[in-house]
Parts: C-alpha cells; sequence; structure tokens
C-alpha cells in the first residue's frame, strides 16, 4: 500500500501537472483532469491492483491465469504485456526528467539560486538540458540507483522511505505556496488554476486530461498490477484505491497553487513546457528566507519520490523475467536496465542535438509521452475496464473488493462510465465528434 503510493505520487504531481495544466489554458484543463481521475481513473486503479492481487503473478501471467479462470482466451495476457512494456518506455524518459531533479538538488545546495534573476536561472536549466552529457550521466545515476533497488528486492527500505518522504514533501510543498502567498500574484495563480474558461482548451486537451490521469495514478504501467500481487488480502482495496487517488491529487493541486503565483510574479509563461518547475521555484528558492536548505531538501523530496515510482515501472518487467524465464534478479535487472537506457537516449537528445528532428511536430521525447499517456494506457485502461467488469465473475470481483454500496458503484463505474468516457475521448480526438 505505501509502496503503491510512492508510485503515484511523483514527477507526474510535481513536473508534469503544473506544465500540462499551463499548457491548456488552467481551470478548464484542470476540471477535466480532476473528472478524469474521480470517473476514470480511480475506478481502473481498482480494476488494476484487483487483477494484481487476484492473478498473484507478474502482469501477463496474473491476466493469463484469470482469463482461463473467466474461460476465455489466454491471449488476455496481451493487456499485461503492455502494461511491461508501457513500464519500460516510461522509465526512458522517466529517468531523464528524475535526472533533472537530483541534479537540482547539487545546484540548490550550492547555492546557484540566490538571488539569481529569471533569465539566469533559464540559463541554469538551458545549460544542463542542452549538453547531452551531463543529461545523460545524470540520468543514468537515476537508473543505477533505481535498477540496484530492484534488484536488491528491498521493500522495507521502499516503504520506509515513503512514509518519511511523503510529509516532507507536503511540508515543503505548503511553505512554498506559503511564499507564493506573498508574490502578491496567489489570486492570480489561483484564478488560473481554478476559473474555468473553455476557449483555452485546445484540441488536444481531453486526451492529455485523461493520459495524464493515468500517469498520474500509474495505471497500465504494470507497476500496480504487480505491487497487487503483492497485497495482502486482508487490506480494503476501496480504502488504499481512495487513499492513493486522494493524496496523489491533493498533491498536484498544491503543486499546481505554489507554482502559478510564482509564475505570474515573474512575468514568466505558464505554457513554457517541460522546464516549467526548474525555472520558477528556483526563483523562490532564491528569494526566501532559508531557501537554499528549503531548496535543497525539496529537490531530495522530489528525487525520492522520482525513485518510488522508477522503481515500480522497473518492478514489472524485472518480476517477470526472474518468474518466467528464471533469469537472477540480478540478469534480469541488468538486462531491463540495458535496454531503458538505450532508449532514455532518445529523449535526452530530444532536448539537444535532436532537438530539430521531429515527428508530426513533436520531439522524441513528446512522442514517447503522446503515444504512452495519449494512447496505449488509455487503451489498456479500456481491455482492463472491460475485463474486470464484464468478463471476470461477479463472485470474483465481489471477493476482491467486498460486498457493499462501493462494490455497486464501482461495479456501474468500471462497466459503463469508464469504457464509454474512453471511447468518447478517443473520438473526439480522432475528430470524430467534429
Ligand atoms: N505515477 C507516477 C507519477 O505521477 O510520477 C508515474 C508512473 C509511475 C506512471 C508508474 C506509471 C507507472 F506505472
Ligand atoms: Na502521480
Amino acid at each position: 500500500m505505501l509502496a503503491a503510493t510512492g508510485s503515484a505520487v511523483g514527477l507526474g504531481n510535481i513536473w508534469k501537472f503544473p506544465y500540462i495544466t499551463g499548457e491548456n489554458g488552467g481551470g478548464a484543463f484542470v476540471l477535466l483532469y480532476l473528472g478524469c481521475i474521480a470517473l476514470i481513473g480511480i475506478p481502473l486503479l481498482m480494476a488494476e491492483i484487483l487483477i494484481g492481487r487476484r492473478g498473484k503473478q507478474s502482469p501477463p501471467d496474473a491476466m493469463k491465469t484469470l482469463a482461463i479462470e473467466a474461460g476465455v482466451s489466454p491471449r488476455w495476457q496481451l493487456v499485461g504485456w503492455v502494461g511491461v512494456i508501457t513500464g519500460f518506455v516510461l522509465l526512458s524518459f522517466y529517468l531523464v526528467v528524475a535526472g533533472w531533479a537530483l541534479a537540482y538538488v547539487f545546484n540548490a545546495g550550492g547555492g546557484a539560486f540566490a538571488g539569481a534573476s529569471s533569465d539566469r536561472i533559464g540559463g541554469l536549466f538551458g545549460s544542463l538540458v542542452g549538453d547531452p552529457l551531463a543529461s545523460t550521466l545524470w540520468g543514468t545515476l537515476v537508473l543505477a540507483i533505481t535498477t540496484t533497488i530492484v534488484i536488491k528486492g528491498v521493500k522495507q527500505g521502499l516503504e520506509r522511505a515513503v512514509t518519511i518522504m511523503m510529509p516532507g514533501l507536503l511540508l515543503i510543498l505548503l511553505i512554498l505556496v506559503g511564499y507564493s502567498m506573498t508574490t502578491g500574484q496567489f489570486v492570480h495563480g489561483f484564478e488560473f488554476m481554478f476559473s474555468p474558461d473553455f476557449s483555452k482548451l485546445n484540441g488536444s486537451s481531453v486526451l492529455v486530461a485523461l493520459g495524464h490521469a493515468f500517469f498520474t495514478l500509474s495505471i497500465a504501467g504494470g507497476g500496480m498490477m504487480t505491487y497487487g500481487s503483492y497485497l495482502p488480502k486482508r487490506v480494503s482495496l476501496g480504502k488504499t484505491v481512495l487513499t492513493i487517488g486522494l493524496l496523489d491529487t491533493l498533491v498536484a493541486l498544491i503543486a499546481g497553487l505554489a507554482i502559478f503565483p510564482i509564475v505570474f510574479a515573474n512575468g514568466l509563461e505558464p505554457g513554457a513546457g517541460p522546464g516549467l518547475i526548474f525555472v520558477t521555484l528556483p526563483l523562490a528558492f532564491g528569494q526566501m528566507p532559508l531557501g537554499q536548505l528549503v531548496g535543497t531538501l525539496f529537490f531530495i523530496m522530489l528525487s525520492f519520490a522520482a525513485l518510488t515510482s522508477a522503481i515500480s515501472l522497473l518492478e514489472p518487467a524485472v518480476s517477470w523475467l526472474t518468474e518466467k524465464r528464471g533469469l537472477s534478479r540480478l540478469k534480469a535487472g541488468v538486462l531491463t536496465s540495458a535496454g531503458i537506457w538505450l532508449l532514455s537516449l532518445g529523449s535526452v537528445f530530444s532536448f539537444n542535438i535532436w532537438e530539430e528532428h521531429k515527428l508530426f511536430g513533436k520531439t522524441f521525447f513528446d512522442v514517447l509521452d503522446y503515444l504512452t499517456s495519449g494512447w496505449i494506457m488509455p487503451l489498456s485502461g479500456l481491455a482492463m475496464a472491460i475485463f474486470t467488469g464484464w468478463i471476470m465473475s461477479r463472485a470474483a470481483t465481489r471477493d476482491e473488493v467486498g460486498d457493499g454500496l462501493g462494490y455497486r458503484v464501482w461495479l456501474f463505474l468500471i462497466r459503463y462510465a469508464v469504457p464509454v468516457g474512453i471511447l468518447v475521448i478517443f473520438l473526439n480526438a480522432i475528430g470524430v465528434l467534429g
């Protein structure tokens, strides 16, 4: 349960949520995102953990076992496969951003932000991501740490890290919100996030909101299914899922409230893209009392949050290779990370030497993000909804969820709201709905 919380809360909340909210015009996007979390994300998180716990194996075999039990084709294991592969691809770009966060621990600790102008801080970020070697090294360090932890299988260390990190992260975010209130632009930032103006949405906003609901709750990345297989039967699924959903959403909203007032107070662009937190938060740390200490602690916490998510992205592939192919955890870990590392170079280069190489107007990094969050994860979410809502027996799902109103609400959402919601958003995205 703690590990699952660690998987959910990560860069998605603090790095991705603010930057895509900025790119999609604020309030209306936040509303779409909240709707996707409540009606699609939370029911699906339940479905995914349920499959893992009942199937009790790595994702492909968990799906296969349950499919055979339900009397349908074992090919349903494809859904498990897609999860494993998605985790692999996600980690390849996740580790690049986590590498930036780690590098910033040292920037903050070395006093690089003290009294710096926004130009100087922008330059600092530009020189980090613009240098392929530096970015690669930081990303490699993150991957090496993640792989070591996954190879050792340290569950207790992971849980302890989450119990310390989560309150610490929340506390620092609240300190940042406090700082934001002194900038004179708090109301502006608040309104940007919570007063919806639907004319600011662009053609892909709804799909981005849906994709982010998946990304931020770690749905369809294999990790939650794998953790579900370790979850004891006595733990309530409903409580677990609601706690994760609430906490994850809370962290994202607080991060937004900390960041947007700083954006407006410094005349920055909310739609600045993936660098948003790396150029706004350092400005705050450079100006507030004890900023050097608070900034260093913040980037340490952010790196930890990223690490606990990265672990959950690597674990599915390693658990499959050890369980099914009989590899040692060491071999499985090294083999998988070698592949992830190679793929990560494409994302590193998207911010420097391949910046101009674009496919449909997107860099390699953006393409991976768009394909996973925008299409692959919602599609496997659709499959998981059909599987748990229509294919598995009610006796089986009820046995996992527990009988009661919660079960009936979940069953309704997973059978109707989730599939219809995902299909409508897809049809809208490909332009069928005009
Ligand atoms: N949920 C993580 C975040 O918000 O940073 C990212 C993530 C982890 C996505 C694990 C998918 C996954 F399977
Ligand atoms: Na998240």
